[in-house]
């Protein structure tokens, strides 16, 4: 079976967020199981780029309005699976995914130049899998733009990572859009404009997002998308992302300072802890909690300074090492906090994958209070690290995360959001904390559960099944 994939970000070459990490690992674990995928994302003009060797597999160009735009298509094959870069002169050759006056169009000429290269495959497709807004337009071509109609009866999965971005267009967009029917344009709209997400929703065989729980919310509370899932209810589903453990495994990961594994967690994590807290100048001896996450209200970054400053006062024991970027406010705020709690609080404002590692085996806690999450995988990979998670009930953080309280469980969760409630999910932390048998218990109890890929990927594997059982498909490989 062969399956493309289509995103804006895939990790190690461009990672703005989870969407990264899930697209560089599924179709990985999918080819392991026979799955041919491969990935089509933008060109950017990075590192991975610059030092990778690149194939131009494709020349041509393509009507975008009245202008004829040229692309090229790339393939790198240092991953493990087939990797294409669209590169389009001044739209996709910059070095960020994202950031951008002319995103919108950049995103739409992305999705336009990679139909017109695909419907070129002497291969048989059998699926596409599109990954949020800025492919959600896909579906809607492949089924209704008379250019791409050799493609119209491909499968689409569209999987929704977050709806809080939509790809919300103005009308005159269209006139850059593949011809279409006019008739079929009620597919592209939502609430007046274009909206690249409702479209996906509405075009596509299956729809997926990742985890079960914000499948249950998105009918409920989807920034404006309720009724649209509520419609298309029927082909909806909701599948938990899983890590990829060959790169986030405490037993393997070459960028923390020990490797670790059960029963040796309490050594391996204590050596991790001393490296953190050295460079931070942090005192070893108290907990370490860490958080690592985008400095936005939508993962709860705008509570942590209360947050912190209020723990410290009321006389919690912990330290608190934050890393991220985000609004101009929360920055401003965490690092004003820093100069006034020097040796209890260290802030980074970066996004440092390598650092990431290092916090997640060196941290005692790690906080993730979303106000939503989709699904999160910080807090899988904390589980991995034996790094207790406090997170908010919310998605996929109340899917993956079992209250300590109940039996079996090993995580710290809240179910309102405030300060208050958060605070007092740190006060029960620090109890774990200094019980040194339930705290060496959970730790072993989180790193004996398997939240990989591995397991995860078998799910979009009978999904595909399913979606294709009803067309003509030569079954090659299964
Ligand atoms: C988005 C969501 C996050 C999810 C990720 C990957 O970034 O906000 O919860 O884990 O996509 O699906």
């Amino acid at each position: 079976m062969l399956v493309i994939h289509l995103s804006t970000e895939c990790y190690p070459v461009v990672k703005n967020g989870g969407l990264a990490d899930v697209i560089g690992a599924l179709p990985k674990y999918l080819v392991k199981n026979d799955i041919d995928s491969k990935v089509v994302i933008p060109f950017v003009d990075n590192t991975f780029t610059h030092s990778e060797e690149l194939i131009r597999v494709f020349e041509n160009s393509f009507f975008f309005g009245q202008d004829k735009i040229p692309f090229t298509i790339y393939k790198n094959t240092s991953l493990d699976f087939d990797l294409y870069f669209v590169y389009i002169p001044n739209l996709l050759d910059r070095p960020n995914v994202y950031g951008y006056e002319d995103d919108a169009d950049r995103f739409l000429a992305f999705q336009t130049a990679s139909l017109e290269w695909l419907k070129t495959w002497d291969k048989e497709i059998d699926l596409f899998h599109c990954h949020d807004q800025n492919t959600g337009l896909i579906p809607f071509f492949l089924k209704y733009s008379y250019q791409f109609e050799k493609m119209a009866n491909i499968p689409v999965v569209f999987t929704v990572h977050n709806t809080i971005y939509q790809g919300i267009m103005d009308w005159d967009k269209v006139r850059w859009f593949p011809c279409f029917e006019p008739v079929h344009t009620h597919l592209l709209t939502w609430k007046n404009s274009i909206n690249s997400t409702a479209a996906g929703i509405k075009c596509a065989d299956q729809v997926t997002t990742v985890s079960q729980s914000y499948m249950d919310q998105l009918c409920l509370d989807s920034h404006g998308l309720e009724y649209v899932f509520q419609m298309n209810r029927y082909k909806c589903s909701g599948i938990l992302n899983g890590i990829d453990d060959s790169i986030w495994n405490p037993e393997t990961d070459f960028m923390i300072v020990e490797n670790y594994a059960i029963p040796k967690t309490q050594k391996g994590k204590m050596v991790n802890k001393k490296y953190l807290c050295q460079l931070f100048e942090l005192e070893e001896k108290r907990p370490l909690l860490v958080f690592n996450s985008k400095l936005n209200t939508s993962k709860g970054a705008d509570v942590l300074e209360r947050v912190i400053e209020k723990s410290v006062k009321s006389g919690i024991s912990f330290n608190f090492l934050v890393m991220g970027k985000g609004s101009y406010e929360i920055t401003r705020g965490l690092e004003l906090l820093q100069q006034s709690l020097k040796n209890r609080f260290k802030f980074i404002p970066e996004e440092d994958e390598n650092l990431a590692h290092k916090l997640f085996a060196g941290a005692d806690f790690y906080l993730k209070p979303s106000r939503e999450e989709p699904c999160g995988l910080g807090q899988m990979y904390a589980l991995k690290y034996g790094t207790i998670p406090i997170v908010s009930s919310v998605g996929g953080l109340e899917d993956t995360v079992k209250s300590f309280e109940e039996e079996n469980g090993y995580g710290v969760k809240f179910s309102y959001f405030s300060v208050e409630d958060i605070l007092f999910s740190i006060s029960k932390a620090e109890k774990i904390y200094q019980d040194k048998g339930l705290l060496d218990t959970l730790r072993k109890r989180m790193m004996s559960l398997d939240f990989s890929w591995t397991n995860q990927a078998k799910q979009y594997i009978n999904l595909y099944k399913e979606v294709t059982k009803n067309q003509k498909i030569v079954w090659e490989s299964i």
